[in-house]
């Protein structure tokens, strides 16, 4: 869900509902704003996207200088106009909008109710704003951290009290939120894209924490109610970065934004011939000697870009090297030692399970990094050291530009350790770092072959099942290949290691199933060439993803998206984007809603 909230000397209806728009990645089923119009708060919601919202906002046109807004990604209770944040108590006093879950609404809810409290809901967050009312005793700050002790579970709140003209609360723990410092207003929201056509002076609130806002400025108290001086930050990302800028959807401009991701993440990391990440990364080459382990954890996409720095960690260092899913290496008892790096792969920083996964490795004593492109995010705020991806906002729902920053930055981390444990090529150290510096070249090459995988996507487009397959480095890039076509087009996709097709995969094969492999020219090559035979004589239509001038790959494939040629190491660069830029053309074709797919959301910030 995405949470705003304004006061100050601007028409508050337009900021929020510009702040929802721009939030609207992480939850688009139904929205809502209240509005303080000096009397009482107006709410308005309705189920659907921020333009439904919009209409019938247009109608009723509040005014006022204090507000809050809310779109939803649904949890508890379906999407209904009811359901719709921001809720209230009974006497539409206190009004609030949550991201996030009340784990205990439901004894709350029961122990409200049997005290006569109605509900009219059937959400967690209705429970906070009954249970606010019964505790406010004329004074907020005790309130709110009376309330504190009372809920269980995480959120993000912005409350306004009807009879307070002067001040929003916000209070948070688990989920996200951000506080905008600007020139006699304030905002709070779920992400910094809603703040920055005002501010770029942000604060991150941390758990426990309770701030006010006010035209004046912001005020933030710790969970016992005592005051405390935050730092601010301030965010070098420009509005134009968080814009279509004249594409159609995010998606297209941030597959496009690709080479210069890759080379801003690259910047200043190389120096003389060589990565340096000494003047960024706290950890200091004892500590890098002394890891006998190193878990890349991670959700989504970004588990597939840790499924590729695997390889390249296994490739270049002498560490024992485990990936795995956020979800799953919160509850299982793999072997975290204080030897062990585990770097946590997170585009937002705010994933619920990996900062949980995180927390689970912290108190194991291991060494937490995070790769992010997130700079205050709460998982850059946890780990001990944080190593960021240059790619700027990322507003549609499928990664894409991200996975990019999420590579080089990786690359450049595997490099730099095995550098100082010893361990990297150093013989080849000139060609691998030549070549990546060509990187963002060769992915823009691939961009301007669009055309080629747009004729191709409209003849697949209404295919209803893909295979993906890839063998070593490019299986995971199978992986987000299929991905991305789930996500964006709703067409059932599967990623298999190549060579595993054999051992079941391979009974879905007919000609209807159209059969996509990544097949550069590298070691495993010829063995990718033998499963896309054993694809053909099922009669698969074989779309390959190889290099130029591979004209053994065109006369096997019916198909073939070119790429130019890299070192075996570096192909994930150059192989991903025509896959990214095929979901985009066939979900296009299909009509599909392509930034905001159905059902997901960018950020899931609960378990
Ligand atoms: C959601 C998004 C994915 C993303 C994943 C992990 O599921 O829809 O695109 O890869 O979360 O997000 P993170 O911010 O942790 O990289």
């Amino acid at each position: 869900c995405g949470i705003v909230g304004y006061i100050g000397y601007r028409n508050v209806c337009d900021v929020l509902l510009d702040g929802l728009k721009r939030l609207e990645y992480r939850g688009y089923d139904s929205a809502g704003i209240a509005i303080n119009d000096g009397n009482e708060i107006e709410i308005i919601k309705e189920v659907g996207k921020v333009s439904d919202l919009e209409r019938i906002v247009a109608n009723v046109a509040p005014k006022g200088k204090q507000g809050i807004g809310h779109t939803r990604w649904a949890t508890h209770g379906g999407v209904t106009t009811v359901n719709a944040h921001p809720h209230s108590d009974e006497y539409k006093r206190f009004v609030l909008a949550h991201n996030g879950i009340i784990e205990n609404y439901h004894e709350l809810k029961e122990a409200l109710a049997a005290e006569g409290f109605t509900f009219i809901s059937q959400t967690d967050t209705e429970v906070i704003a009954h249970l606010l009312s019964k505790i406010y005793d004329g004074d907020m700050l005790k309130a709110l951290t009376s309330l504190q002790d009372q809920l269980r579970g995480s959120y993000a709140l912005a409350i306004m009290d009807r009879e307070d003209k002067n001040h929003i609360y916000c209070m948070r723990k688990g989920s996200p939120l951000v506080l905008g410092i600007g020139e006699g207003e304030s905002l709070c929201a779920s992400d910094i894209p809603a703040i920055l056509p005002y501010t770029r002076k942000v604060m991150y609130m941390d758990d426990g924490e309770i701030a006010q806002l006010s035209s004046q400025g912001i005020k933030v108290w710790d969970a016992k109610g005592t005051p405390i001086q935050k730092k601010s930050f301030f965010i070098d990302w420009d509005l134009s970065m968080a814009e279509r800028g004249g594409y159609p959807h995010f998606m297209l401009k941030e597959i496009h934004e690709q080479g210069g991701v890759c080379r801003s993440t690259l910047k200043g990391r190389i120096s003389g011939g060589s990565v340096d990440l000494s003047g960024e990364l706290s950890m200091d080459e004892h500590t890098m000697i002394s890891f006998r382990a190193v878990h890349l954890i991670a959700c989504g996409t970004s588990y597939y870009a840790s499924l590729i720095a695997e390889r390249i960690f296994e490739r270049w260092t002498d560490l024992d090297v485990k990936v795995d899913i956020a979800s799953e290496y919160r509850y299982r008892d793999s072997k975290i030692t204080p030897d062990t790096l585990v770097v946590f792969v997170s585009q937002s920083g705010e994933t619920a399970d990996t900062l949980a996964a995180q927390r689970k490795a912290r108190a194991c004593g291991a060494y937490c990094l995070a790769v992010t492109n997130v700079q205050g995010s709460t998982l850059a705020r946890c780990c001990d050291d944080v190593l960021l991806l240059k790619a700027g906002p990322e507003i549609g729902v499928a990664a894409t530009k991200t996975f990019m920053g999420q590579i080089t930055a990786l690359y450049l981390l595997a490099m730099y350790i095995a550098k100082v444990r010893g361990t990297f090529p150093i013989e080849r150290e000139s060609e691998l770092i030549d070549e990546l510096l060509q990187i963002p070249y060769k992915i823009e090459t691939v961009l301007e072959r669009e055309h080629l995988i747009e004729e191709l996507a409209s003849k697949f487009a209404f295919s209803q099942n893909f295979l993906y397959l890839g063998r070593g480095i490019s299986f995971p890039v199978a992986l987000e290949g299929a991905l991305k076509l789930k996500e964006i087009s709703y067409i059932h996709a599967e990623a298999y290691a190549a060579g595993e097709m054999k051992h079941g995969p391979i009974a879905l094969i007919d000609p209807n199933v159209p059969v996509v492999v990544v097949a550069p020219k590298d070691s495993l090559y010829e063995k990718t060439l033998s499963n896309i035979q054993e694809a053909k004589a099922r009669h698969a239509p074989i779309i390959a993803v190889g290099f130029d001038g591979d004209e053994r790959l065109a006369s096997d494939a019916d198909h073939v998206l070119c790429v130019p040629p890299t070192l075996e190491e570096f192909s994930p660069f150059v192989t991903v984007v025509p896959l990214q830029l095929f979901a985009y053309h066939v979900a296009k074709k299909r009509g599909c809603e392509i930034d905001k797919p159905r059902n997901l959301a960018k950020s899931v910030t609960v378990e």
